[in-house]
């Protein structure tokens, strides 16, 4: 792989648990490919009054606890932490910004970098336009001696309307191609192997429509409650923080027609057709086709744990959701008729994110099939954990007659002892890096997506009589969520082969 060209990255929020724990292991592991520019540097900006000193020492201790790098020799993180330096700011003061242009200009100049900018906003993200503002007010969003590249984190607004608006203010002051929205969950390998699966393969894509698929179901659901985050969670809730996002994009992926080639307009371009041609779910049907639920407290392996309404920053009367399950239909020629089935929740028994293909059985049954295995032929593509792709058909049982077991046949990414995945992060850094958009979200998908979600917020915001669900915290959410899928012995797929005594390995 190529190394980019010279650069400085700058980070506002830099002393926040993002920059830490995710940003700066992600960098480091950028140092130990050999992944860095020539010539690089990281400024961390924030508020906290911090010496280089204490950034540096920081940022180190945050490698070393969540970086998955080894570096026995030490001299690397060293020579990587000398990289990093602090300018203590205050984001909203414009004349801030000004002495933040003469500190990084300066820096440009001792390293011979060049003036390539990248400015990554780990900011709430009411800080994003104001930030934006500022660094055109300083002329630091002009490219006429080198790019200028912002990174922002998702959420991306809160509804439609704020979206719409945060991407009205952030075009005023900079390019689209300027922008470059993470969705980490398009950094994930396995998510991008979505692709790989569908379109270098010849023998799925006769089959991946509505003649041969029977329902399509994409299950992301995490072991963890809302953690440290429930004052943010609770003004959230998950249809707003991975449905909108992480789900959709998944949607995208998995829905889309084969792009003409990997540029990145081209591929976003089939996502947006996708969100496009979501049929609007209208607030009647809302009841019937989005079930959602919060989860209680429950025992969990002898481990107490609370309910969503006792977790720190939420209100004790919430009616926040941490669970959603939806059905809903693309109106096209490849998926018309074929429901599709979303679901992700917190507090349930594992971490798995999966997408399921349920194939059509065959017209005719000539043998005597498992008691249940209606479903013969599934295609499962699994993003987390035990990453890999599973096709589960039937075989003939040895013996007399015809009996049929349904078996598996699969692949597993850790097989390949030999290749390191990287992390979503440190791909979609180095993404920007070189320049390439094609992995993050662009304006018209970011606001379809929030034009299928507006209708669900709207009815449970106007409906009082649309039910949240109690779910007890380590089961699969609220049983209520079976009934989305219709016809005889037909079930959500239940991801877990093993499930470890301590709950949070799901084999595939
Ligand atoms: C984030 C959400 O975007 O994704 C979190 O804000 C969620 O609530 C996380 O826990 C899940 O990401 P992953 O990579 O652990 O599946």
């Amino acid at each position: 792989m190529e190394k980019p060209g010279n650069l400085i990255l700058v980070i506002f929020g830099a002393s926040g648990d993002l920059t830490s724990r995710k940003l700066m292991p992600a960098i480091f592991s950028l140092k130990m490919q050999k992944l860095l520019p020539e010539k690089f540097a990281v400024i961390g900006c924030g508020r906290t009054e911090f010496s280089d000193t204490d950034f540096r020492s920081r940022m180190k201790e945050g490698i070393l606890s969540f970086s998955e790098e080894k570096d026995p020799e030490g001299f690397l993180i060293d020579e990587f932490i000398g990289s990093l330096s602090y300018f203590s700011i205050d984001s909203t003061k414009a004349s801030d910004y000004i002495k933040l242009k003469e500190g990084l200009y300066k820096k440009a100049k001792e390293l011979d970098a060049g003036e390539n900018f990248i400015f990554y906003m780990a900011t709430p993200p009411s800080m994003y336009s104001k930030i934006a503002e500022n660094l055109h007010r300083a002329g630091l969003a002009d490219q006429s001696a080198g790019f200028r590249r912002f990174i922002i984190e998702k959420p991306f607004g809160y509804d439609l309307g704020s979206g719409m608006e945060l991407n009205r203010k952030l075009h005023e002051l900079i390019t689209e191609e300027q922008i470059y929205r993470i969705d980490h969950y398009l950094g994930k390998e396995t998510v991008q192997n979505v692709l790989v699966t569908r379109f270098a393969n010849g023998i799925f894509e006769p089959l991946w429509n509505r003649n041969y698929i029977h329902r399509v179901e994409i299950t992301s659901a995490e072991s963890i409650g809302v953690e440290e985050r429930g004052g943010y969670y609770d003004s959230s809730g998950a249809l707003r923080d991975m449905v909108q996002n992480h789900l959709l994009q998944m949607v995208g992926l998995t829905a889309m027609e084969p792009p003409s080639s990997l540029e990145s307009n081209s591929i976003r371009n089939e996502v947006l057709k996708v969100l496009q041609s979501l049929q609007p779910i209208q607030a009647a049907d809302v009841p019937g086709q989005v079930i959602r639920g919060q989860y209680t407290g429950s025992t969990i392996r002898g481990k107490c744990v609370p309910g969503y309404r006792y977790e720190k920053g939420v209100a004790e009367d919430s009616r926040t959701e941490t669970y959603v399950a939806i059905k809903f239909f693309i109106n096209n020629w490849r998926w018309g008729g074929v429901p599709f089935y979303i679901r992700t929740g917190k507090r349930l028994p594992t971490r798995v994110t999966e997408i399921v293909i349920h194939f059509k059985k065959t017209p005719h049954h000539l043998f005597q099939r498992e008691v249940g295995n209606l479903n013969s032929n599934q295609l499962i593509i699994r993003i987390q954990p035990d990453e890999g792709i599973l096709m589960k058909f039937d075989m003939k049982e040895p013996g007399a007659g015809f009996n049929v077991k349904n078996v598996n046949m699969d692949f597993h990414y850790k097989d390949l002892a030999d290749v390191r995945v990287p992390s979503a992060y440190e791909r979609l850094l180095y993404d920007v890096m070189m320049g390439d958009s094609t992995l993050f979200s662009r304006d018209d998908v970011v606001e379809t997506a929030w034009k299928f979600v507006e209708p669900i917020q709207k009815a449970w915001a106007n409906d009082p009589e649309i039910k949240i669900y109690g779910y007890p915290s380590g089961t699969w959410g609220p049983s209520v969520s079976n009934d989305l899928i219709e016809g005889c012995g037909l079930a959500w797929r239940y991801p877990c082969k093993n499930l470890s005594d301590d709950g949070l390995y799901c084999e595939l």
